[in-house]
């Protein structure tokens, strides 16, 4: 597996979203196929061969622009390596088993990992000097916003994104007529992007507390994601919401900062590390390991400050909240009800807070690369659109229970509450039958996905929910069903 790397900017920031979308895809590959899952290898294989025919002539279409001295040789690079993908495509799909199956698909993305590397820091890095310089587009922006070539505006590239998103909606095997039309159409959600770091810090205690805030906003950030079409009646978990992100971070501010701060060892570590040079991304980079534990010791600790303590009181265990705590229970209220949904802070809270920072992980790639996963998944199992690679039932639970695996165990119920909050399908239903997997009775359920198990609570009171959700069942159901009525008669397409 690769990861992106500052190092491996062309220049464009178009093309170097191209790039770390290929990365991403030859991750992906990989992953599944650690996984002995071939119907998702085949998935992700032909998404990858379109994106490469598309980035190759994207990328030479830049050095055609900038005059590219080199572009034929380029050129001849990127049709060799498109000939040798499509040969080892070929041949996984002819293998006869499930052994020949993973040879391929090992040598496939072999080749692939290695090609990349090479040759976005070799071949790619050679036009980086021509490409002009833009200046620094405003920070709400996504990446691929930003402009990739003096000669395309952004209507242009919208209009290309356009372009490119109907050529995905139109790659299918069928034709449907135009009130079964919108089966075909990829699901789409809001997912919000990470603006660029922050630079330029008159001093270390700005730039590491902008840097701590840019590792926590990655995981509150990722978890903002949500589908505008669903009518969710619930407000939204506490983790999903930009009001909650900036309150917390106002919270961090004031309790936990001044506990890193007056870490000896911290400003100690500090007087030998250049950071006029950093900003808030290249920092973890940057510090060395002991002030990595410094400043994460810190961070813990005042976190620890704020937990509930045990206190004997007439024979009885009672919690005691410190006058701290309160304040930060009183900070981090919703401006209303329907903002997001807090229980009162207690020592789980504090969990969950505690485990937002890890100096040691950059989770965003990992979060994103585990979305993906659950995302192919749902699509595959519960929509329609890929019937020719349709998952078995499911897939979709199973991907989502292993995808728990790899992150701190506070964060696996915001997993699923964000599917619940994008996936049409996943309803408060099927968060019903999903936290069965998790405990024999609600108590161990509870254990596992508190937060889950606070939101059906709140549903289960909610006929509104139920009545909705009976509806939505029905008429996806006849959908389905005139769906497939019209599969099984139609003509074969010329
Ligand atoms: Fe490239
Ligand atoms: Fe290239």
């Amino acid at each position: 597996m690769i990861a992106w790397r500052e190092a491996m900017s062309v220049g464009s920031p178009a093309l170097d979203a191209d790039h770390k979308r290929l990365i991403e895809l030859v991750n992906l590959t990989e992953e599944w196929g650690s996984r002995d899952s071939w119907p998702q290898v085949g998935a992700v294989i032909d998404d990858l061969m379109v994106y490469v025919r598309e980035h190759f002539q994207r990328e030479e279409a830049v050095m055609a622009a900038i005059r590219f001295p080199e572009l034929e040789a380029h050129r001849k690079r990127h049709e060799a390596l498109a000939a040798r993908a499509r040969l080892l495509n070929d041949k996984f799909r002819a293998a006869a088993n499930d052994g020949e199956r993973k040879t391929c698909c090992l040598v496939l993305t072999k080749v692939l990992n290695e090609w990349l590397l090479d040759h976005i820091l070799k071949q790619d890095m050679k036009f980086k000097p021509l490409i002009p310089k833009k200046p620094q587009p405003a920070a709400h922006h996504a990446p691929e916003l930003q402009v990739g070539l003096p000669q395309q505006t952004e209507a242009e590239l919208a209009a290309e994104r356009k372009a490119r998103k109907e050529a995905r909606d139109k790659d299918v095997e069928y034709e449907l007529p135009p009130n079964l039309a919108h089966l075909l159409k990829r699901i789409e959600y809001v997912v919000p992007e990470m603006p660029p770091p922050e630079k330029e810090f008159d001093s270390f205690e700005k730039l590491c507390a902008a840097a701590v805030c840019r590792r926590v906003d990655k995981v509150l950030i990722f978890f903002q994601r949500h589908n505008p079409a669903l009518n969710l009646e619930l407000p939204p978990f506490f983790l999903a919401s930009a009001e909650f992100a900036d309150k917390f971070r106002q919270a961090i501010g004031k309790f936990i900062f001044p506990m890193i701060w007056e870490s000896r060892q911290v400003r100690m570590l500090a007087t030998n590390f250049d950071w006029a040079a950093q900003d808030a991304e290249s920092f973890w980079e940057h510090i060395n390991r002991q002030l990595e534990q410094s400043i994460l010791q810190g961070w813990t600790q005042g976190w620890d400050e704020l937990r509930l303590i045990e206190v004997k009181k007439d024979g009885q265990k009672v919690l005691q909240v410190k006058d701290n705590t309160k304040a930060l229970r009183e900070m981090l209220q919703p401006s209303s009800p329907s903002a997001y949904d807090l229980p009162r802070i207690g020592n789980r809270e504090i969990d969950v807070f505690q485990s937002l920072l890890d100096p040691a992980n950059d989770w965003w790639e990992t979060l994103n690369r585990a979305w993906r996963i659950c995302h192919d998944l749902y699509e595959q199992e519960k929509e329609p659109r890929i019937f020719q690679q349709k998952a078995r039932e499911g897939a979709f639970r199973d991907g989502l229970l292993s995808a728990f695996n790899r992150f701190p165990p506070e964060w696996v119920d915001f997993l699923v509450l964000a599917c619940h909050r994008v996936f049409p399908r996943v309803s408060t239903s099927f968060l019903e039958g999903f936290a069965t997997n998790l405990g024999r009775n609600e108590a161990e359920r509870e254990a596992h996905i508190p937060y889950t198990i606070r939101y059906l609570r709140q549903a289960r009171t909610n006929p509104d929910i139920f009545d909705r959700e009976r509806l939505e069942e029905q008429e996806w159901q006849a959908q389905m069903k005139e769906l497939s009525d019209y599969l099984a008669h139609r003509e074969p397409k010329a």
